[in-house]
């Protein structure tokens, strides 16, 4: 794993290296809170219904739930946990912040400044020189606040989507998300968003192989913009995932990202990297298109860069493109001075200890292991991953690759069921997906990842 070293021992910022079930989960007092909340909460709650438990607490890549159990949480609330529950140095930031101000609106704090200094400094490439906005704090909301700003500069009004996307909840930013299960029952949205073929290799829509294709995909996206009678017009914005997250953890070959950044300049459309998910160190960089050293003209970032669980977007761009006018995108909560200090606690936590390059040294552990696994389980499709943001596919047969989403939910539910909590995604919701936090230890992963491949095999033998 090269001479990288973690400069303090992680262990100690987890409730224990290895999960603990005490009760078969879900346990009574965890049904019983479950049950409450059924009574209570909307029928849109989602994630109790795949992993049905009741948490009393949390620490690091650790969480306790009311009947007991001790779970590696390989799920990291849906990729927000980046430097863990509770990491210390972030709550030290916090509590210092909680003694002077919490909220500010947009009105400059020494917090504040210091935040948006930090993320100029960190900014992929040249926005390092560009602008920061504090959107409101979710992900969709800096997905909002991103595709106006490109409206604005272009005076366009469509915008050019990946299949397998995922960008938020919001009017604007469910209509850049491919997933016809969300928005189906909500149309129209924006008007014409049209969606390309993303480089997902493993299924490619031209029936292609790569390296042979040539990258058919971004052939595709240029065919699309040159012939005038291709149905899709010249749009405001070009919007991408570098790694893509809800769609299945789909890591693009390297020549894809540059390929789009050539094209967008070619037609002068903005590029938007929505960074929510792969960025914040997630996928070894602190930045996934940093993976191709390609650099967006707008990045969207918003999850774990709220450090610790705090509410928080952002978006950061070119200066050229600052044309908008003072109150363009207002929001009452784009100042939460809380989510701002734990931020930026959190950025200096993961350079202080190179969390990035932790990352990427865990996910190759986790995928090595996996890949090495994968041969012998039959209704594995393929495992890929760029640093923790990793994913197994599954399949009812690798030759003809038809989608096992039944299998992945199961196996997801053994895991739950010996104490190792991950995502479902993908297309077909056939991807178990692992979204650790990023300070996990070599032994949690080892033993998550060995709890996984042993579920994985136990759900072939029930089948
Ligand atoms: C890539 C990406 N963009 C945007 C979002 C939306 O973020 P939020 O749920 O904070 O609105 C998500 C959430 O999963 C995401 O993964």
């Amino acid at each position: 794993m090269g001479t990288h070293k973690i400069a303090f021992d992680l262990s100690i910022l987890h409730l224990s290296e290895s999960p603990k079930i005490r009760v078969i989960p879900p346990g009574p007092k965890s049904k019983k809170l479950i049950n409450e909340q059924k009574r209570i909460e909307s029928n849109a709650v989602s994630y109790p219904r795949s992993i049905p438990l009741a948490i009393d607490e949390a620490k690091g890549a650790t969480i306790k739930d009311v009947d007991g159990n001790t779970y590696l949480d390989f799920f990291g609330g849906a990729g927000v946990l980046n430097v863990g529950q509770l990491n210390p140095k972030v709550i030290s930031a916090v509590n210092e912040q909680l003694k002077k101000l919490v909220h500010a609106l947009d009105f400059p704090t020494r917090t504040r400044i210091d935040l948006g200094k930090k993320l100029l400094e960190i900014a992929p490439g040249e926005l390092e020189s560009g602008k920061v906005f504090f959107s409101a704090p979710t992900g969709s909301d800096a997905v909002e606040a991103a595709i106006k700003l490109a409206m604005h500069n272009t005076g366009r009004k469509t915008i050019l989507a990946f299949e397998g996307s995922y960008h938020g909840m919001t009017q604007g930013a469910l209509s850049v998300s491919s997933g016809r299960k969300l928005y189906e029952d909500y149309l129209p949205l924006l008007p014409q968003t049209h969606f390309a073929p993303y480089a997902y290799c493993y299924r490619c829509s031209f029936g292609k192989e790569y390296p042979d294709c040539d990258l058919e995909c971004l052939r595709y996206v240029e065919h699309l913009l040159a012939d005038p009678h291709s149905g899709a017009s010249i749009p405001a914005a070009i919007i991408v995932e570098p790694v893509q997250g809800e769609g299945g953890s789909i890591v693009p070959p390297r020549e894809f990202i540059p390929g789009l950044r050539e094209i967008a300049d070619q037609y002068s459309i903005p590029l938007i990297f929505d960074e929510i998910q792969a960025g914040n160190a997630r996928c070894g960089r602190m930045f996934s298109c940093e993976l191709t050293d390609t650099c967006p003209d707008i990045v969207t970032i918003a999850k774990g860069f709220g450090g610790i669980g705090f509410p928080f977007g952002a978006i950061i761009y070119r200066k050229e493109l600052d044309t908008w006018k003072p109150g363009a995108h207002i929001g009452t909560f784009r100042g939460h001075q809380v989510a701002m200090a734990a931020g930026l606690a959190s950025i200096r936590f993961i350079e202080e200890y190179d969390i990035a390059q932790h990352s990427a040294n865990m996910g190759k552990i986790m995928l090595g292991m996996l890949k090495e696994a994968e041969g012998n389980l039959k209704f594995v499709g393929e495992s890929r991953g760029a640093g923790l943001m990793v994913g197994v596919e599954f399949v009812r047969d690798k030759e003809s690759k038809e989608p096992y989403p039944e299998i992945a939910e199961r196996v997801q539910h053994i895991c739950y069921e010996n104490g190792v909590i991950f995502e479902l995604g993908g297309h077909f919701f056939n991807v178990i997906r692992c979204l650790a936090p990023l300070t996990v230890t070599e032994k949690m992963v080892r033993t998550g990842t060995e709890i996984l491949i042993e579920s994985i095999r136990k759900a072939e033998k029930e089948v």
